[in-house]
C-alpha cells in the first residue's frame, strides 16, 4: 500500500528558554539533523510501531484503544498524535509507522517534536487532509501537552516552519527572522541528558515561592530576547555573545544550570568567545557558544578537554516535509 516519507529537523534553542513557557517570546533554530517517519495504510484496524532507536519493535494497540492503556515511554508521542488526528478527522484504516532518526534523543535536540510533527503531516498526506502547518502545529501541540503536560511548544515550531522563529508560548506569534546563513555557533553536550519536564516543574514551584521576583527574571529574560532578535538580524555576533551570557545568568538566578553545564561553558569563555548561555531546559543537554571564526578550533578543543562532546549541526535547516 501507498507509502508517505516525511522528516522533521531537529532544534536548537538560541535565547528565551523557561520564560517562554510564562508568555515571553524565545528564539530558535532548525538544525540539519532529522527523524525521517514512515506511514502507511494496513488493513488491520491497529496502529503498528517500528521505531528501532527507541527499542520499539513491532508495538501494536487497537484503534479504538489508543492512548488508553499504559503507553510505552518510546511511542507516547507517536500514539497520541495518532489518537488526536483520528479524533479530529477519523482514520478509514490502520496505520504503520517507522521512524528513523539522524542523532540521539540524549542531545535535547528534540526528537519527541519532530516525531509528532512528521506523523502528523504524514497522516494529514495519507488521509488526504493537506493541514496548513497551523493545523499541524495545533494537533501536535495538543499531542504535547496530553504526554507531558508541559511545554510551550517552541520545538514544535521549529519542526514545522524551519529556519530561525521568533516565537511566542502555544503559537501565539510565530515569525520567521533573517538571519546570516551560518552562525558562529560552537555546541558543547554535557553527557547528561535533561528532564525537561521536572527542569519546568521546578521553575514553576521557584515561581510559586515568589512570583513577583521570578517574573521579573522572565521579563529581563524577554528583554534579552527582543534584543537577541534585532542583533541576529544585523549579524552582530559581538552583542549576541553579551547577550548570551547575560541570558545565561539569568538562568543560572533560575536555578537550571548544573555543574557540568558551568564547566563547559567557563571552557568556551576562557578561549575567548564573544559569549555563552546553556539552550534549552538546562540540568544537562548542551551549551552554546557564539565564537569568532578563528577561535572556532581551539574553542571545540576546550570544551573537548572539559568532558563536552562538540555538536556539529547546521542551523535554520527546513521544516517538516513529504521526502
Ligand atoms: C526546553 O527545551 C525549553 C523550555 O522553555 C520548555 C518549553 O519551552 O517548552 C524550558
Amino acid at each position: 500500500m501507498e507509502r508517505i516519507e516525511v522528516s522533521a529537523p531537529g532544534k536548537l534553542m538560541l535565547f528565551g528558554e523557561h520564560a517562554v513557557v510564562y508568555g515571553r517570546p524565545c528564539i530558535v533554530t532548525a538544525v540539519d539533523q532529522r527523524i525521517k517517519t514512515s506511514v502507511r495504510k494496513i488493513s488491520n484496524k491497529i496502529l503498528r510501531i517500528n521505531a528501532p532507536e527507541v527499542d520499539i519493535d513491532n508495538y501494536e494497540v487497537i484503534l479504538n484503544k489508543l492512548g488508553r492503556v499504559d503507553v510505552p515511554k518510546g511511542v507516547r508521542f507517536i500514539e497520541f498524535a495518532v489518537r488526536n488526528f483520528s479524533q479530529k478527522y477519523n482514520l478509514s484504516s490502520g496505520v504503520e509507522i517507522e521512524t528513523k532518526s539522524d542523532f540521539s534523543s540524549k542531545f535535547g535536540f528534540g526528537s519527541s517534536s519532530a516525531v509528532t510533527t512528521s506523523t502528523i503531516m504524514g497522516l494529514s498526506e495519507l488521509f488526504n487532509q493537506k493541514l496548513t502547518k497551523k493545523e499541524i502545529f495545533n494537533l501536535s501541540y495538543k499531542t504535547v501537552l496530553d504526554v507531558q503536560g508541559v511545554g510551550s511548544g517552541f520545538d514544535l515550531a521549529a519542526a514545522i516552519w524551519g529556519g530561525t522563529l521568533y516565537f511566542i508560548a502555544g503559537g501565539k506569534e510565530i515569525e520567521e527572522i533573517d538571519v546570516p546563513k551560518k552562525l558562529p555557533l560552537v555546541i558543547g553536550y554535557t553527557g547528561v541528558k535533561a528532564d525537561t519536564t521536572t527542569l519546568v516543574k521546578q521553575v514553576i514551584h521557584l515561581r510559586e515561592k515568589d512570583p513577583a521576583l521570578v517574573n521579573s527574571v522572565f521579563n529581563a529574560i524577554g528583554a534579552v530576547v527582543g534584543q537577541s532578535r534585532t542583533a541576529l538580524e544585523k549579524g552582530d555576533f559581538k552583542l549576541l555573545g553579551k547577550l548570551a551570557d547575560i541570558n545565561h545568568s539569568l538562568l543560572v538566578s533560575l536555578g537550571v544550570s548544573s555543574q557540568e553545564l558551568e564547566n563547559l561553558i567557563l571552557a568556551a569563555r576562557k578561549k575567548g568567545v564573544y559569549g555563552a548561555k546553556l539552550s534549552g531546559a538546562g540540568g544537562g543537554d548542551c551549551m552554546i557558544s557564539f565564537v569568532p571564526y578563528n577561535n572556532k578550533k581551539e574553542v571545540e578543543s576546550s570544551i573537548n578537554k572539559a568532558g563536552g562532546e562538540v555538536l556539529n549541526v547546521k542551523t535554520g535547516a527546513q521544516g517538516v516535509r513529504i521526502d
